[in-house]
């Protein structure tokens, strides 16, 4: 008799990297929860065993191990020893970038608001590729997206945290790389917590910085400016940017602004900027820039979706897409050149 067979043969593709993909969520989660219960922070130069983490966190006995040893699998926590002896360590990956006891190279206050946020409204992706609209809580207010975070004074620290996490690392990659010598003052558009303007005057010191952004943010960038030790020279300026022309400055920066906007509110972002630079001033663009065949920089293209879900009509853009617009709005040629990971600067002179 005839079988038809089912059994996997050496023809059959591999099914690893889309398990690993539709399932991503699992180990997503896991390490976003040790983020959220601050895991590595308790870890800071100090390994434990199963038991005490899990007193010290309140978690429960077979959940903790089970919890413990995958972030082990994944490459999240070293662990020295097996059974009930075994202790648990950062990595150390996990000790620099997951510790919040290092406010200048945590990243996870990212995490914690995909853990609390973005994790769920990315449930109704479909919902947004059907209609491009934002899936947070914007969805059915009708409100404008940063007041919508900013209405809980927990959200708007959270959300100020989380930009400083993410571009951190190009930033400080931008105040190493970028030659500051002709420029005397650096106005930093949506300046957030003031993190830019911070790591930028601390390695120029004949440089002062405006950091502009909602008024909502001022008390918390006033905070950091404070807390670094740079307020004589970081001003906090207030101000919404499509409303009032900008500051005047002859370096102008931009992290993370132009993909939060459709495509007619980044054109006047830029016209803007070049109104405000004098001859020969630069607009500085720290984003994440997708390659011009749109297949390399995953991340860049993801952060893409991540603005349909979080934004009325953002979205992430190529390096040909950004020297168009330049060329549209006055300013030379687009240069990139690459920061930190998937993240590039682009300088556009006036
Ligand atoms: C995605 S965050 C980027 C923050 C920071 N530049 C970075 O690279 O991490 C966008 C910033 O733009 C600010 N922003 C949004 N709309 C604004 C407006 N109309 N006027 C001034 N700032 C605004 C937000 O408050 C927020 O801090």
């Amino acid at each position: 008799m005839k079988q038809s067979s089912v059994a996997p043969s050496a023809a059959q593709p591999d099914a690893s990297h889309i398990m690993q993909v539709g399932l991503g969520f699992w180990a997503s989660k896991t390490l976003l929860s040790a983020v959220k219960l601050e895991l590595f922070t308790l870890l800071d130069g100090q390994p434990l065993p199963a038991d005490k983490i899990r007193q010290q966190l309140g978690l429960h006995g077979q959940a903790c191990l089970d919890w413990l040893d995958a972030l082990h699998s994944l490459g999240f926590l070293h662990r020295e020893g097996e059974g009930p002896a075994a202790r648990y360590a950062n990595t150390p990956e996990t000790g620099f970038y997951l510790n919040k006891k290092l406010p200048f190279s945590y990243i996870g206050a990212f995490f914690e608001m995909a853990n609390d946020r973005e994790y769920r409204f990315w449930a109704n992706l479909e919902t947004g590729l059907r209609t491009g609209k934002p899936q947070n809580e914007i969805q059915d207010s009708g409100m404008e997206s940063f007041s919508a975070i900013y209405q809980s004074p927990e959200r708007l620290r959270q959300f100020t945290d989380a930009m400083t996490g993410i571009q951190i690392g190009s930033f400080k990659a931008f105040a190493a790389a970028y030659n500051f010598t002709d420029h005397r003052v650096m106005l930093d558009v949506g300046g957030s917590g003031a993190a830019l303007s911070t790591v930028v005057v601390q390695a120029h010191p004949h440089l002062r910085a405006i950091s502009y952004d909602l008024p909502q943010v001022a008390a918390l960038a006033g905070e950091n400016v404070q807390r670094y030790g740079v307020a004589s020279r970081v001003q906090i300026q207030s101000g919404d940017f499509f409303a009032e022309p900008f500051p005047k400055a002859d370096l102008i920066t931009m992290g993370n602004i132009l993909h939060s906007f459709d495509q007619e509110k980044k054109l006047t972002l830029l016209r803007k900027a070049y109104e405000a630079l004098p001859a020969g001033g630069v607009l500085a663009v720290i984003e994440l820039i997708i390659d011009n065949e749109r297949r390399h920089n995953t991340f860049a293209l993801l952060m893409s979706l991540n603005m349909l879900i979080e934004s009325d009509g953002g979205f992430n853009y190529t390096q040909d897409d950004l020297s168009g617009w330049a060329a549209q709005t006055g300013f030379a040629a687009a240069e990139f050149m690459p920061l930190a990971g998937p993240t590039s600067l682009a300088l556009l002179r006036k």
